[in-house]
């Protein structure tokens, strides 16, 4: 199930706004106090936002999809990559991945209906020699197996 799109506070977004001093070169580092704010980029927020710096909405959200560090859909408070690069899928990436979707019950490029993980793959993290690697938030976990990989689940 998908989770749903959550309540916008305005005031909140207009003070990230105001910190940036309503200036529309700081697009960027306004919509990342947003998606830091809510964990993506809710569509009130970016309507918001392109109210307040007075440019087109398209222009907000050209910059929202162009970033794939940005989201336009919620997402879980952690985020799973999932290298499916060359290296890591010879050493057996799928059996990892397979084990990750079974426990959370989440398929790749989905988010738990707990809100807490977004399982997500990835083509090559270049640290191929540790494959298969496995990224949870900001750290890398190598020579995964669905053993492992289920055991680090738990400490998440
Ligand atoms: S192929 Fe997985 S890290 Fe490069």
């Amino acid at each position: 199930m998908k989770k749903e799109q959550e309540d916008v506070d305005i005031d909140a977004i207009d003070s990230i706004i105001e910190r940036h001093n309503v200036d529309v070169e700081l697009l960027i580092s306004i919509l990342q106090d947003v998606q830091s704010e809510y964990n993506y980029l809710p569509a009130d927020a970016l309507r918001r936002v392109a109210e307040r710096l007075q440019v087109p909405l398209i222009q907000v959200y050209s910059v929202a999809t162009f970033f794939k560090a940005f989201s336009l859909v919620p997402r879980g408070r952690h985020s799973i990559h999932v290298c499916l690069g060359t290296a890591c899928h010879v050493r057996g990436v799928q059996q990892v991945l397979g084990q990750i979707e079974r426990d959370l019950e989440v398929k790749a490029g989905g988010t738990t209906d707990d809100g807490e993980f977004t399982l997500e793959t990835v083509n090559c993290l270049g640290a191929c020699a540790l494959g298969p690697i496995v990224m949870v938030d900001d750290e890398y976990h190598g020579q995964m197996t669905p053993e492992k990989v289920r055991n680090l689940l738990k400490t998440v």
